[in-house]
């Protein structure tokens, strides 16, 4: 085993003044011998040459073992770290083929560039602070350049694409928002100009605390028409199985032209069979205005004891707004006093983002339940001649909306609904004597609730109503 030369060390200012802690500062989430043995299998399987293998940022060694028991003339290992190095070192210290490096890998970029038959790793990454912003390391990659900032992780992913001979495989850990995210759909696009991405399986977080995926990709620019494998990994029992549907290409196979907009494998497997005997419309076809809330933050995030209302998340209830239970106000005038945020009776306010809340919907029906919305709801206008606010607030308790709204999530630490995809949503539309129906129940529910006399039960049953109704369930109904 060769000990090559130290390079300069990373950045080490911009991570010691947030952290202490190594797993943050340097994305040491390390992966388990059964799911790095999964990778290397199925990538070698597919390899007809075996000169050389690299994990960039190697850690203790779990693929760099693995990349040795195959007849690689080379191994390269790379890491930041020299404390996890050294156990590396030490655990592999009999191989003659393995060169250990200690340093920044991205500052290898050019050293590295088509050397390698096969790259297998597991890179740093944290949505938060796993991010580059040194200049001139940005410069030397083609998704770093003219940004100011680029996350960690998609750089490692352009070093490890780049690092490998025409033809060769990548086998590569990556989180779920390199897939699912809107804003990457740039490091997708460039990700198939390069590389042909062959399968992508979502793992569970009995993988890692972050949701991630593995993708398996060829060195070689993409066609649109070839096939992409797509898979969900509950626990380690279940890669046997995809490793056989990835062997013989059975499974869900998607093209890659239709997985540019999104390519995590969740939201393409749980594609809902969507049917209603009502025609279905696009959420922006039946509306006249969506608009963001808006508020403050810092200093001038004041409430007052009157003024307007503060519609939160929180005054949003399956029953309807309820802003007893949040209780703020905004001093008329007041920087959070913002027109553009003022609901009125006939809206819907929509719940964009929180755990628990997200995708909760209310029909405004009275003027003591109008506000300032906060930048958390979206206010939903509808074209009334078309479709009835109260209906479409019982609508979005149903399974029909819920299972699009699972689609439409995006994030990993935060999730929230983007406007546009929310737009996309598709709604049954029933003639409006039917619509007319559920909106005086719900009318009636939320009346009775501001009573404190309505029920989690009757709200259930007009939900499950409004779903036979919709499917045309005509005796359930
Ligand atoms: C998620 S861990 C993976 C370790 C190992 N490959 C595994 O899968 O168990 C990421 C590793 O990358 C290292 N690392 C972080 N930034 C790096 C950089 N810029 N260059 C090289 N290694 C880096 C960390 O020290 C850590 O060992």
């Amino acid at each position: 085993m060769s000990q090559l030369p130290l390079l300069p060390p990373m950045d080490k200012r911009q991570r010691s003044r947030h952290f202490a802690r190594r797993e943050k500062v340097l994305g040491q989430f390390f992966t388990s011998p059964v799911l790095a043995a999964w990778m290397v299998e199925i990538a070698t399987s597919m390899l007809d040459s075996f000169h050389a293998a690299l994990d960039p940022a190697c850690g203790d060694g779990v693929f760099l073992r693995l990349m040795l028991r195959h007849e690689f003339e080379t191994v390269v290992g790379i890491d930041v770290d020299a404390t996890v190095l050294k156990v590396c070192a030490q655990q592999l210290n009999d191989e003659k083929r393995l060169h250990l490096r200690c340093g920044d890998a991205l500052w290898l970029l050019d050293e590295l560039r088509e050397r390698f038959d096969f790259v297998a790793t597991n890179p740093p990454f944290s949505a938060k602070y796993g991010r580059v912003s040194e200049p001139s390391l940005l410069r030397r990659f083609e998704l770093g350049s003219s940004r100011n900032s680029e996350a960690i992780e998609s750089l490692f992913l352009e070093l490890c694409v780049r690092s490998l001979r025409p033809n060769g495989m990548l086998a590569i850990v990556l989180p779920e928002g390199i897939f699912a995210n809107l804003t990457q759909e740039r490091v997708r696009q460039w990700l198939c100009r390069y590389a042909t991405p062959l399968a992508i399986v979502s793992l569970s977080r009995t993988f890692f605390a972050a949701k991630s995926c593995v993708l398996f990709a060829r060195k070689k620019p993409a066609n649109p028409d070839d096939l992409v494998l797509l898979a969900h990994a509950e626990n380690e029992t279940d890669l046997t199985n995809i490793a056989q549907q990835i062997r013989c290409q059975c499974g869900v196979l998607k093209p890659v032209k239709e997985l540019l907009n999104d390519m995590s494998p969740l939201h393409h497997l749980n594609v809902p069979k969507l049917h209603s005997v009502f025609p279905m419309l696009p959420l922006k076809a039946l509306l006249w205005d969506m608009r963001s809330g808006s508020t403050e933050y810092g200093v001038s995030r004041q409430f007052s004891d009157h003024g307007i209302p503060f519609v939160s998340a929180k005054t949003v209830t399956p029953f309807g707004i309820d802003l007893r239970r949040d209780g703020r106000f905004v001093a008329k005038g007041s920087p959070m006093d913002k027109p553009q945020a003022k609901t009125k009776v006939g809206d819907v306010v929509f719940v964009r983002v929180g755990v628990g809340c997200i995708g909760r919907a209310a029909a405004v029906l009275h003027d003591d339940e109008t506000g300032i919305a906060d930048d958390y709801l979206y206010i939903l206008r509808f074209r009334t001649d078309l479709l009835l606010p109260e209906f479409f607030a019982l609508f979005a308790q149903t399974r029909i909306f819920q299972q699009q709204l699972e689609r439409i999530k995006r994030g990993t630490g935060t999730v929230t609904v983007p406007q546009r995809l929310l737009r996309e949503i598709l709604v049954p539309v029933p003639p409006m004597d039917v619509q007319q129906q559920f909106a005086i129940a719900y009318h009636q529910l939320h009346d009775r609730y501001r009573n404190g006399t309505a029920s989690v039960d009757e709200l259930a049953a007009l939900v499950t109503r409004l779903e036979h109704t919709l499917v045309g369930d005509k005796d359930a109904a």
